[in-house]
C-alpha cells in the first residue's frame, strides 16, 4: 500500500507540493503554503482494493428534461445577471471585496423572496444573528420571514436544512468561514473550503434548493481560497465597485444557465442597495463637456447599451520614459491605440504622458471603445473640444481603418434616448442600410477623424483669438 503522507497546499492557488516552501512556485505568493493531512485521492481508493463498478444506463441528448421554473428574486438587476432568476438545485458563488455590499445585497434578495412566500435561510459565519438583524432593521426588512442562524459547521447546517419544508434559497455567508468534519485540516484552508463547498453543492443538487456561497476576494480581484471552488459551482458572479463611487456592478463571470456578459448596476444608499435601471444617465451625470479630452462612448454590456464618458489627458512629460496610465480599460489596448495614432495619423506622443480614465468606475472590455479613446486622446492633445452631443464607437485595426462593431442599432437608439444628436461610427454601418435615429458621421480611417478634430480645434482657437498651438498633427 502506498505510504500516506502529508501534502503542502498553497492557500492562494491550491498547488500541492511535497515539501514546505516559503514561496509558492506556482503563483509566486509568499508564506501561503500550509501542511494538510493526507486526503483520500484516487490512488488511495485503488490501493484499498476498489470494488467492481456498477453499470449505469446512458441516455441521449434528445431525452425529456424537466426544466424547473426559475425563482425570480424580484430584484431586476440581480435576475438579469443570473439569466432570469435562480435555477433550483444550482449553486452560485458571489465574490467581492470585503465591505462592497455582498451581505446587503443578499439579505435584500432574501427579504423579497420571503415576501413572495418562499422559505429562505440565511446562514452567517461571520456575523452574529443580532448583527444581521440590525442590518435588516436598518434596511426596513425586519418584518420579513427570513430564517437566520450564525453557524459554521457544514454538517450541522445541512442537517438543519433537511428539517421541515425545503428552502428555495440558502445563503452561506461566507464559504471561507465554513468547516466540515470530513476533512482534517484547520478551518479556512483550501482543503476545508473545497470540502465544505462540496458538501453544500451535494445538498443543493439533492434537495433542489438554490445555494449562494459568498466568497471574499483579494485586492487583485481573485476569489481567494474559493478560487478552487469556481469550477465546482454553476455560476460565479462578482460584485465590484470602488470606494470613491456609490455604484456597484454585479457581473456574471461564469454561468451554466445564462449569459456571462450581462451586468447589474446598483447604487449603495443609506437604505441599502438601490437598482439602477438606466445606468447611462448615472455614468454621464456631472459630465463637464466644456473641456478637451472627453468623449462619450456608446458601449454595450450584454444586451444593454451603456453610455459612458472616456477621459484622456495628454501632457508633456518630465520623465525619460513617458507615463501611460489607464483606469477602467486595458493597458495593452491603450498602447495599441497610441501606436495606431502615431503610425497612421501623424501624432507624436513620444514626449507626452498619457492618462486615460473611464468615468464613474466602470470597467470596459469592448474593443468598440477604441474610437472613443482615440477621439479623447486627440482632443486632449490638440485642445479641441469634442461636440457635447456626439457619441463614438468603433474598433480600430492596426492599419488605422475603423472596423464595424456589433449591435450598432442599440447603441444609436440609446444615444438618441439620452439626447445625443450625432454619432461617429464605422463606415460599414451605412452599407447595412440600418436607419439611424441620429445623424451619422461615418469614418473609414482614423486619419480622417483626427483631421476633423484637429481642424475644429484650429478653428476654435482662431475664433477665440488665441495664439495657435504648435502643429502637432501633420496631414499625410
Ligand atoms: P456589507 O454588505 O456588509 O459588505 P460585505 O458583505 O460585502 O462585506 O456592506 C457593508 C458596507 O455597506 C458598509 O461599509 C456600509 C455600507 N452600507 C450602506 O452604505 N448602506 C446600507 O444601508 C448598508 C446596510 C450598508
Ligand atoms: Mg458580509
Amino acid at each position: 500500500m502506498a505510504k500516506s503522507r502529508a501534502n503542502f497546499v498553497c492557500q492562494n492557488c491550491g498547488a500541492v507540493t511535497n515539501r514546505w516552501q516559503g514561496k509558492c512556485e506556482s503563483c509566486g505568493e509568499w508564506n501561503s503554503i500550509v501542511e494538510e493531512g493526507p486526503t483520500a485521492g484516487i490512488g488511495a481508493q485503488a490501493a484499498r482494493g476498489a470494488r467492481k463498478g456498477r453499470v449505469f444506463p446512458l441516455e441521449g441528448l434528445a431525452g425529456e428534461s424537466k426544466s424547473a421554473p426559475r425563482i425570480v428574486s424580484g430584484i431586476g438587476e440581480l435576475d438579469r445577471v443570473t439569466g432570469g432568476g435562480f435555477v433550483p438545485g444550482s449553486v452560485i458563488l458571489i465574490g467581492g471585496e470585503p465591505g462592497i455590499g455582498k451581505s446587503t445585497l443578499l439579505i435584500q434578495a432574501c427579504a423579497t423572496l420571503a415576501d413572495r412566500g418562499h422559505r429562505v435561510v440565511y446562514i452567517s459565519g461571520e456575523e452574529a444573528v443580532a448583527q444581521v438583524r440590525l442590518r435588516a432593521e436598518r434596511l426596513g426588512l425586519a418584518q420579513s420571514s427570513v430564517e437566520l442562524a450564525a453557524e459554521t459547521s457544514v454538517e450541522d447546517i445541512t442537517a438543519t436544512l433537511q428539517e421541515g419544508k425545503r428552502p428555495a434559497l440558502v445563503i452561506i455567508d461566507s464559504i471561507q468561514t465554513m468547516w466540515t468534519e470530513t476533512v482534517e485540516s484547520t478551518p479556512g484552508t483550501v482543503t476545508q473550503v473545497r470540502g465544505a463547498a462540496q458538501s453544500l453543492i451535494r445538498y443543493a443538487k439533492n434537495s433542489g434548493a438554490t445555494v449562494i456561497l459568498v466568497g471574499h476576494v483579494t485586492k487583485d480581484g481573485q476569489i481567494a481560497g474559493p478560487r478552487v471552488v469556481e469550477h465546482m459551482v454553476d455560476a460565479v458572479v462578482s460584485f465590484e465597485g470602488d470606494g470613491g463611487h456609490h455604484f456597484r456592478i454585479l457581473r456574471a463571470v461564469k454561468n451554466r444557465f445564462g449569459p456571462t456578459d450581462e451586468i447589474g448596476v446598483f447604487e449603495m444608499t443609506g437604505a441599502g442597495l438601490r437598482e439602477v435601471t438606466n445606468p447611462s444617465a448615472l455614468f454621464l451625470a456631472g459630465r463637464d463637456s466644456s473641456a478637451p479630452g472627453a468623449a462619450v462612448f456608446a458601449g454595450m454590456e450584454g444586451t444593454r447599451p451603456v453610455l459612458v464618458e472616456i477621459q484622456a489627458l495628454v501632457a508633456p512629460t518630465a520623465l525619460g520614459t513617458p507615463r501611460r496610465a489607464v483606469v477602467g480599460w486595458e493597458q495593452s489596448r491603450l498602447s495599441m491605440v497610441i501606436a495606431v495614432l502615431e503610425a497612421h495619423a501623424g501624432l507624436r506622443l513620444g514626449q507626452h504622458d498619457v492618462y486615460l480614465n473611464v468615468a464613474g468606475g466602470l470597467r470596459i472590455n469592448e474593443p468598440a471603445a477604441d474610437l472613443a479613446a482615440a477621439a479623447a486622446l486627440v482632443s486632449s492633445l490638440t485642445g479641441a473640444i469634442l461636440p457635447r452631443d456626439c457619441v463614438y464607437f468603433g474598433e480600430l485595426a492596426l492599419s488605422g481603418s475603423i472596423r464595424p462593431v456589433a449591435q450598432s442599432g442599440a447603441r444609436l437608439k440609446e444615444a438618441a434616448k439620452l439626447g445625443f444628436s450625432s454619432a461617429v461610427a464605422p463606415a460599414a454601418i451605412k452599407e447595412s442600410g440600418e436607419q439611424s435615429p441620429i445623424t451619422l458621421q461615418t469614418a473609414g480611417h482614423i486619419s480622417a477623424l483626427v483631421a476633423d478634430i484637429a481642424a475644429a480645434g484650429a478653428q476654435a482657437r482662431r475664433g477665440s483669438g488665441d495664439r495657435p498651438k504648435p502643429a502637432v498633427v501633420t496631414n499625410r
